[in-house]
């Protein structure tokens, strides 16, 4: 197998997994979440999001989240930023890393945010040029890329077009999400073939929701096509208010299970991402989504 040497594993759960929590979570929670998240050597741990409360009243907090975490020098702590609103007030919680989110999709994209594919790359254009003037980097993803909840199959030429777009506006990194988690292992080499084709596939994430528990194996598809970042979410939380059914994330301590195997490094210590799965999955009261977690946990 062709495998990158390293991974650059982007932790979600703060974010994607606490969005979609039906009770709030307290700021503690989360700042004691994101801090063990951080003892445990991640790279990258997205945060929070900047968007609506009304449209997400669980992200709600993220300015305390970001004033009370103790960061890590070289850490990145993204947020999500659909819009210039979102941006300022991120920029004025002090953040090195925001996101914006676009779709492959147009009827999610009207569900998740409100307008069309055309309109939010249009509405993100000033929103990634304030970013990088202020010096601050700027992740754009992709969702729906191999489905949607309301459009079922989704073909690459609609992520490449969009993928592509968001690059030429200034993103660093692409992250590639099945956000309903329907993608097989061989449309997922298809789409990392296909976006490869036109930007460097070192500017690729892959973002896979765990659904119908394929994640894994697509992860694994798309590290032997040259994807080596790798966003996840410790005890598999995760899913999308606006996708309806989508399970979490794949789970952080699996994926590192499994590059740990393959001799890939990660700079990530797995003991420590399990303290940190298992501290999240007591508060919420629910058992973990980490199959290596829990198999490790007895
Ligand atoms: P809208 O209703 O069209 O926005 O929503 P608007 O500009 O008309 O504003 C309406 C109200 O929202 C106003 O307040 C604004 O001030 C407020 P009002 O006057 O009614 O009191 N507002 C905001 N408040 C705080 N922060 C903001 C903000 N913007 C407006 N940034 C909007 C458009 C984009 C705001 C809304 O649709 C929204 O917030 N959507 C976010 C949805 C979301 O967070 N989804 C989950 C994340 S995406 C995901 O999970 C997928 C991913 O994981 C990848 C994958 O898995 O595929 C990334
Ligand atoms: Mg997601």
């Amino acid at each position: 197998m062709n495998l990158p040497r390293r991974v650059k594993m982007v932790e979600v759960a703060p974010r994607d997994g606490l969005q979609n929590e039906p009770n709030p979570v307290a700021v503690a929670v989360k700042v004691g979440l994101i801090d063990r998240l951080t003892a445990a050597g991640l790279p990258v741990i997205e945060s929070g999001s900047f968007v609506s409360p009304k449209w997400v009243p669980q992200m709600a907090a993220t300015a305390e989240v970001m004033e009370a975490i103790t960061k890590r020098p070289g850490v990145s702590y993204p947020v999500l930023t659909p819009n210039m609103q979102g941006l300022e007030a991120a920029l004025a919680a002090g953040v090195n890393e925001v996101a914006v989110f676009a779709a492959a999709s147009e009827s999610f994209s009207r569900k998740n945010i409100n307008c069309s594919i055309a309109e939010s790359l249009e509405r993100f254009a000033p929103v990634i040029d304030r970013a990088r003037a202020a010096g601050v980097r700027v992740r754009g993803y992709v969702s729906c890329v191999l489905g949607c909840p309301y459009e079922g199959a989704i073909a690459p030429p609609a992520v490449v077009q969009v993928a592509a777009k968001l690059a030429a506006m200034g993103c660093y990194e692409i992250s590639l999400g099945d956000t309903v988690g329907t993608g097989t292992p061989g449309r997922a080499q298809a789409l990392i073939e296909a976006v490869a084709a036109r930007l460097p596939v070192e500017m690729l994430a892959a973002h896979f929701h765990d659904t119908y528990g394929q994640a894994l194996a697509n992860l694994l598809a798309v590290l032997e096509k040259g994807v080596a970042v790798i966003d996840s979410s410790v005890a598999g939380l995760g899913g999308c208010p606006y996708a309806k059914g989508a399970a979490g994330n794949v789970a952080s301590e699996d994926v590192l299970y499994m590059l740990n195997g393959l001799g890939i490094e990660t700079g990530v210590d797995l003991d420590r991402l399990i303290d940190a799965g298992a501290f999240i999955s007591q508060t919420l009261g629910k058992p973990s989504g980490s199959k290596v977690a829990r198999a490790c946990k007895g």
